[in-house]
């Protein structure tokens, strides 16, 4: 059963302020959302394995942690997930990068499926789907339908902002999940914007508006 965890930490928070706020420009916006990944990241990863190995330090020899078990894949969801993503390898180089490239059908709504590049050994990994904005929760469920299709079985979901509602469909859908949030909002409105929210995240993420 996977479970929802809200980020309190003062950091992410108030770079989330200076996100939110419509003043904020392209250039520190993206770099805000990078740095708030990079945050989240630290978190998300908390329970990754450990084995013990034994190293010479230049004075003795020592007992010392290393992460073992599954390797990591990270997948941001196009396009607005490719802005949490350097911000993710900064702190963990080695993880492979795999793409979900969805649309909304503009009469269903409904995401649909149009690009997906993944690690070859995407089974065997633990994957952290990104993407800024839960809102509806059909673009992260048809991701994390993508993956599953495709072998994946290790899967955590990572967000800036959601909506009750995408969080609620994503655990009906997915309860296998463990969702990460930095900012758990109010509401969707008519058009599916999340309040208060920040607006669209691939427009302010890169100018598109
Ligand atoms: N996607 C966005 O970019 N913003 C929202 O508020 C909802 C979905």
């Amino acid at each position: 059963m996977g479970n929802v965890h809200v980020f309190d930490h003062p950091l992410i928070q108030h770079k989330l302020s200076y996100i939110r706020d419509s003043r904020t420009g392209t250039k520190e916006f993206r770099e805000l959302v990078d740095e708030v990944g990079m945050l989240m990241a630290y978190e998300v990863t908390r329970d990754l394995e450990l084995q013990e190995v034994e190293i010479n330090t230049p004075v003795t020899k020592a007992k010392a942690k290393r992460l073992s078990g599954k390797k990591l894949a990270f997948v941001p969801i196009l396009r607005a997930g490719l802005g949490m993503t350097q911000g993710i390898l900064n702190l963990v180089p080695a993880a492979r990068v795999g793409h979900v490239g969805l649309y909304r059908d503009p009469e269903t709504l409904e995401a649909v499926e149009y690009f997906v590049k993944l690690p070859q050994d995407i089974e065997e990994r633990e994957i952290i789907v990104v993407d800024p904005m839960l809102a509806t929760g059909s673009s992260a469920i048809e991701a994390i339908n993508s993956l599953k299709k495709r072998g994946a079985k290790h899967i955590r979901f990572m967000c800036l902002i959601a909506a009750p509602e995408g969080v609620n469909k994503l655990k009906e859908a997915h309860d296998d999940v463990n969702i990460f949030i930095a900012a758990l909002d109010e509401k969707l409105d008519d058009n599916a914007y999340i309040i208060p929210g920040l607006g669209d995240a691939g427009d302010r993420l890169f100018g598109t508006k």
